[in-house]
């Protein structure tokens, strides 16, 4: 194919090369961005005078029947073309004859770029914005039905203290909320118009930088041309920010799977989430968890792949910066599936009380608030912490429990003892005593959950 530089060069293009320079199998997923930032230019161009206001409507008129060729399957984009904004332009000049050449004055396909990745993750930005909220009512949903689904909170993986099924899921809720304004601080971070910064130096011609942000209802345009067209930071944090909500999914994938697991039992995934064995008649795997898990790494390995691409880079635009697009495309890709399919796989579980309330139990995960019932006492903490752990003892060897251990048994330990410490080593009143701000007592959880619906409502 003709290049638009064959009259500087006097030998056509290796085809090899060619192929290895092409962005177009990954940028035309950027086509509409591509086309809504030449119709803004070509207005500002017509309004300032420097194309004639008829070259203008002509050149915006037919961007906008090429963007509907394209979205209908009329246009079928050519995979020969180097990038989606050489591929709209040469379309146009087809289509329109020398107007359509008129298009990339004072424009350069550096500036170009720059503003159309801007606009795709900012559309991006929304609609993972949008999906992290769906998470986070299931969320809320989940610790709504569970307040007083007592289960041992751990520690080093070993049974700790009370908390709820609520409390438990509404720390992810935590996590997914800041998430979520991470996202909205990138997403303005993300909402400047490079446009007019040109190949790096700007451009002679009184273009309207602020009317074209303006048009694509940007916040605002860069500050220095060279930085306008070889800043990729809010691209890098778009990345970080989806490593975040991954490491969080991950997290929360690994207590999915240990919790569906024989030993644990706590919940039972759908079996519309699950998957067998190819041998063993007996399995349900927890997959989707496992590969948000996996997956994890991925989404990582773009960020690295997006940091270590711009660490070497001398201003301005250089062409390093094309593998900007594959990795933040498959961070966002793999983001929005895994966000997509845990929140389905998380709506659809099944919570087993019984389970979780038998394994809480278990494990003395109220001796510190037998300890803290002798503090009310009278007796200081670290000698109260003793007597509980001689109780610890006892009962192990003797296969018993702090529920089920005889008052007098008690007293052996302490003459402080009476009928109350039943009360204090009950696992619904260690929960429910728990009355601090940001604890797991049934007030406590209701103030979480209101905290996230009304974010929810909100954002
Ligand atoms: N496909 C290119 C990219 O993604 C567009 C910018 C090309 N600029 C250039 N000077 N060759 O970065």
């Amino acid at each position: 194919m003709a290049k638009l530089w064959d009259a500087r060069f006097s030998k056509a293009e290796n085809s090899r090369v060619n192929d290895f320079n092409s962005s177009i199998s990954f940028d035309s997923r950027m086509f509409r961005e591509d086309i809504e930032g030449s119709i803004a230019h070509a207005a500002m161009l017509g309004r300032q005078g420097i194309i004639s206001p008829d070259e203008s409507a002509k050149i915006v008129e037919e961007l906008m029947n090429i963007r509907a060729d394209i979205e209908s399957g009329e246009l079928p984009i050519d995979p020969e073309a180097e990038d989606i904004h050489m591929f709209v332009e040469e379309v146009l000049t087809k289509r329109i004859g020398d107007t359509g050449k008129r298009l990339h004055t004072a424009r350069s396909r550096n500036d170009q770029v720059a503003l159309d990745i801007r606009l795709y993750l900012r559309k991006e930005i929304t609609e993972i914005r949008g999906l992290l909220k769906g998470l986070l009512a299931a969320i809320s949903q989940i610790a709504k039905d569970n307040t007083d689904a007592v289960m041992a909170g751990y520690t080093h993986l070993q049974r700790a203290q009370p908390v709820t099924f609520a409390h438990y899921v509404l720390a992810y809720g935590q996590m997914f909320l800041r998430d979520d304004n991470r996202l909205r601080e990138i997403h303005a971070h993300t909402s400047v118009s490079p446009l007019g910064s040109g190949a790096l130096a700007s451009t002679t011609y009184p273009i309207d930088r602020h009317m074209v942000a303006d048009l694509l209802g940007l916040d605002g345009v860069t500050e220095n041309s060279m930085d306008g067209v070889s800043d990729r930071d809010f691209l890098i944090e778009l990345i970080f920010a989806l490593s975040l909500v991954m490491m969080h999914l991950s997290r929360f994938s690994e207590e999915v799977i240990l919790w569906c697991s024989s030993e644990f039992g706590f919940i039972e995934l759908d079996d519309a989430f699950s998957t067998g064995s190819s041998i063993m008649p007996q399995k349900k795997n927890p997959d989707i968890a496992e590969l948000v898990r996996g997956k994890t790494g991925r989404v990582y390995g773009d960020l690295t792949t997006a940091l270590t691409m711009m660490k070497g880079i001398p201003l301005a635009y250089n062409k390093d910066m094309q593998e900007d697009k594959e990795a933040v495309f498959d961070a966002i890709d793999t983001a929005k599936l895994c966000i997509e399919l845990f929140t389905s796989m998380l709506s659809t579980m099944t919570v087993k009380k019984a389970k979780l309330r038998q394994a809480a139990s278990g494990g003395f995960i109220n001796a510190t608030d037998c300890a803290d019932y002798l503090v009310k006492k009278g007796l200081p903490f670290r000698d109260a912490y003793k007597v509980s752990g001689r109780l610890v003892a006892y009962c192990i060897e003797h296969g018993t429990d702090f529920e089920s251990l005889p008052l007098e048994t008690y007293r052996e330990f302490s003459p402080l003892f009476d009928e109350g410490v039943y009360g204090a080593v009950n696992l619904d009143n260690c929960v429910n005593t728990r009355l601090v701000y940001g604890g797991p007592s049934v007030q406590s959880v209701l103030h979480q959950i209101g905290l996230i619906d009304t974010y929810i409502d909100n954002n």
